[in-house]
């Protein structure tokens, strides 16, 4: 177990490139794997969950060659679902729910074959149900019954699909996703209507390659299965923007305007900019040429005159993987900060809003759960040095982090090896820019 030791109250300087993607990552390997050709990956993420796409590809017979510093990958592509093998026991996703998510479309296009997919007991625990829409096109799907839901081990019966339209309950990148991949390979056209916009890497990544995928004037995205598989040679993954998304609360809470962070600004995953501007940081954005499509800047915050937020709605849907830092933030900033439509975080890596909200009392802050979010009640000064588990969210880790170099005195981080999910080299990055970090 790795122990982060941390002494805030320094002030941080630096500039740095954020790891690639972790969603784009996924869907890069996923896409070369089934393309036709040698497609080369560059760069890739080395964080454990995107491991966990390419073993489980690997698994399923493709070849992928890896460079020795694991930055690149050459991916030889089997030309669609129908040139996966299928092995006799489960494939195993890990921890990561898009793995699981994604492959349980793309093997829905598998005709007349079983497959089966399994994860760590976090994995385990999330709901799958929402992957039933996916049986409306033809392909079946089992798995561990509670409570009128279905968990992993997953059973999964490829099918010949039929395109379908799909109206889902839940704004999921992951299940619009899955349903977008098995209608690569459908007949007739798949539809799907969000109840709120979820990132849009599929779509983005899908057109760069070729297939038709429309956005229709009530926001369903609409596309065509494809004639022939796709060859690409350069899948090319932008910087993660929800890595940035730390360093850049470690500036609000250490009040450091020269730390620089290069990353992507995919305007579906920058709610952690607007939720910066709630709070009244300035936001500074210098443009960089943009990288695999995604637009691309440079950011720098001034912290101002702060005040707390509501964060809600479509905010926090396009903050939604940051709403554990963004509560952290809330707790240096004096006066109540509301978050609300959250109740996703009841099913990721952990029910992250029962963990942000204990992680937040353990450094002195007070909280108030809802069913959907979560009441801060900032106030800088009961803020206290803590000793805390990251509890197996990489998420979580890396809150504390930031939570804990914004106090001075000393914090001790357990677990925090989880940080590699996402992002590996984050204590290397904070120390470089003049963080207290040692390793316990
Ligand atoms: C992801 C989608 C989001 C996000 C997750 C990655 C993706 O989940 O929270 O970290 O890559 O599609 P949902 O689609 O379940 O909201």
């Amino acid at each position: 177990m790795t122990t982060w030791v941390i002494r805030g109250g320094n002030s941080l300087e630096g500039i740095t490139r954020t790891p690639p993607d972790k969603s784009i990552s996924h869907r890069a390997l996923m896409l070369a794997a089934l393309g036709e050709g040698t497609s080369r990956i560059s760069p890739l993420s080395a964080g454990a969950d995107n491991r966990s796409t390419l073993s489980l590809l690997q698994q399923m017979g493709v070849k992928i060659e890896i460079s020795p510093d694991e930055s690149e990958a050459i991916v030889h592509g089997v030309g669609g679902p129908q040139g996966l093998l299928t092995p006799d026991k489960p494939l195993d996703c890990g921890n990561s729910g898009t793995t699981m998510r994604l492959m349980a479309g793309i093997v829905s296009a598998m005709s007349g074959k079983v497959i089966r997919l399994e994860g760590d007991e976090s994995l385990n625990g999330r709901p799958m149900s929402r992957l039933l829409p996916l049986t409306k096109m033809g392909s079946g799907i089992d798995g561990v019954r509670k409570n009128e839901k279905i968990y992993p081990p997953l059973e999964i019966r490829g099918a010949h699909l039929t395109g379908t339209r799909h109206e889902l309950s839940v704004a999921s990148a992951q299940v619009k996703s899955a349903l977008l991949l098995a209608g690569l390979w459908a007949e007739g056209k798949t539809q799907v209507l969000e109840p709120g916009r979820s990132r849009d890497h599929t779509e983005r990544m899908l057109r760069s390659i070729g297939v038709s995928v429309k956005e229709l004037e009530d926001q369903t995205i609409e596309l065509q299965p494809i004639e022939k598989p796709w060859r690409v040679e350069v899948f090319e993954v932008a910087p993660d923007v929800s890595s940035a998304a730390f360093l850049l609360g470690a500036a609000l809470v250490t009040n450091s305007p020269n730390l620089g962070v290069e990353t992507a600004v995919n305007p579906t995953r920058t709610g952690i900019l607007d939720a910066l501007a709630a709070f009244g940081v300035d936001v500074q954005r210098a443009e960089l040429p943009a990288m695999g499509g995604e637009p691309m800047a440079t950011l720098r915050i001034d912290v101002g005159t702060l005040s707390p937020a509501k964060i809600d709605g479509s905010l926090t849907l396009r903050a939604i993987d940051e709403i554990p830092l963004i509560a952290g933030l809330a707790a240096f900033i004096p006066g109540v900060t509301q978050i609300r439509d959250a109740g996703e975080l009841r099913v990721k890596e952990s029910d992250r809003i029962a963990t942000t909200a204990n992680l937040l009392r353990a450094f002195g802050a007070e909280v108030h759960e809802v069913e959907d979010g979560l009441d801060v009640v900032g106030n800088p000064k009961n803020l206290v040095p803590a000793v805390i588990h990251a509890g197996h969210d990489h998420r979580i880790a890396m809150t504390a982090a930031v939570i804990a170099l914004g106090i001075s005195g000393e914090s001790r981080i357990e677990g925090a090896e989880i940080a590699d999910v996402s992002y590996p080299g984050f204590v290397n990055v904070m120390k470089s820019f003049g963080g207290d970090i040692s390793l316990g």
